[in-house]
């Protein structure tokens, strides 16, 4: 058999049942395990019923990190894909623990907000349409650092609205991104076209904190910590 690693397959059909994807719940529990070392809160754009916020919350468990969840429960205002204008309606979900806010994010990302949420360690931005992306994503610029994580739910959905308004965003904020992860999902609702869920994170000129010292010493006590150490005397030896 014949492996072809630059292989760009956009037909879902083709894939299905031919390659694991990742889900949801895992990218959401390692996003979450991710943001531990990153401070800052988490911020869900794109709510619904709550299924993504449990998760999130569980995943999250004890910490002084708050999650807020913002989603206007109107639902879609715009057709996306084949969801109607109003896809995605419903109550507000009641979680302990997370902060509904709820609202249009043109209304209800207010400064007032952004100065109680603080830094964001991790944003999940899951609100389909290009203007609520692009609008969740200029109200959260000044409140990320280096280090904060941005998860895109469906990147490439209806005219890759998502992936646009990142652009743009990027574009207009000059804020520098690495993409640290990419995870395949299958279409969610739209022709056979494979989608992804990329994670980025910011790099600033802030540096994270240094893991905590009992971390770093059993760290140095691990064959992990041997590992590193053979490869930084390698580095010194080629210099
Ligand atoms: C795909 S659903 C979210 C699904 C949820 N994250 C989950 O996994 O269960 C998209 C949500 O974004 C919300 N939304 C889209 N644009 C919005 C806007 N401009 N303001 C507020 N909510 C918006 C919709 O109301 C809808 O509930």
């Amino acid at each position: 058999m014949s492996v072809n690693m630059a292989l760009d397959v956009h037909d879902w059909g083709y894939l299905d049942r031919r390659i694991t994807v990742t889900p949801k719940r895992t990218v959401l529990e390692l996003c979450v395990a991710l943001s531990r070392r990153v401070p800052g809160n988490i911020v869900e754009f794109g709510v619904a019923k709550g299924e993504s916020t449990r998760i999130l919350r569980r995943a999250l468990g004890h910490s002084n990190k708050r999650i807020y969840a913002c989603d206007s429960f109107e639902g879609l205002s715009e057709k996306f894909e084949n969801a109607e204008v109003g896809t995605f309606a419903c109550e507000p979900p009641r979680i302990r623990g997370v902060e509904i806010v709820k609202g249009y994010f043109e209304q209800s990302l207010t400064p007032e907000l952004a100065a109680r949420v603080g830094r964001v360690s991790f944003a999940s931005l899951d609100a389909d349409l290009y203007s609520s992306t692009l609008c969740a994503l200029t109200w959260l610029t000044p409140l990320l650092g280096s280090g904060s994580l941005l998860l895109f739910d469906e990147f490439l959905g209806e005219k890759e609205s998502e992936k646009r308004a990142f652009e743009d965003w990027s574009k207009e904020t000059g804020l520098r991104t690495v993409r640290i992860a990419e995870f395949v999902r299958e279409p969610s609702g739209w022709g056979t076209r494979i989608d992804k869920r990329p994670l980025f994170q910011v790099v600033g000129d802030d540096l994270l904190p240094k893991a905590a010292a009992p971390l770093r010493k059993r760290l140095r006590a691990s064959p992990l910590g041997d590992i590193a150490r053979r490869a930084r005397d390698l580095v010194r030896e080629r210099k």
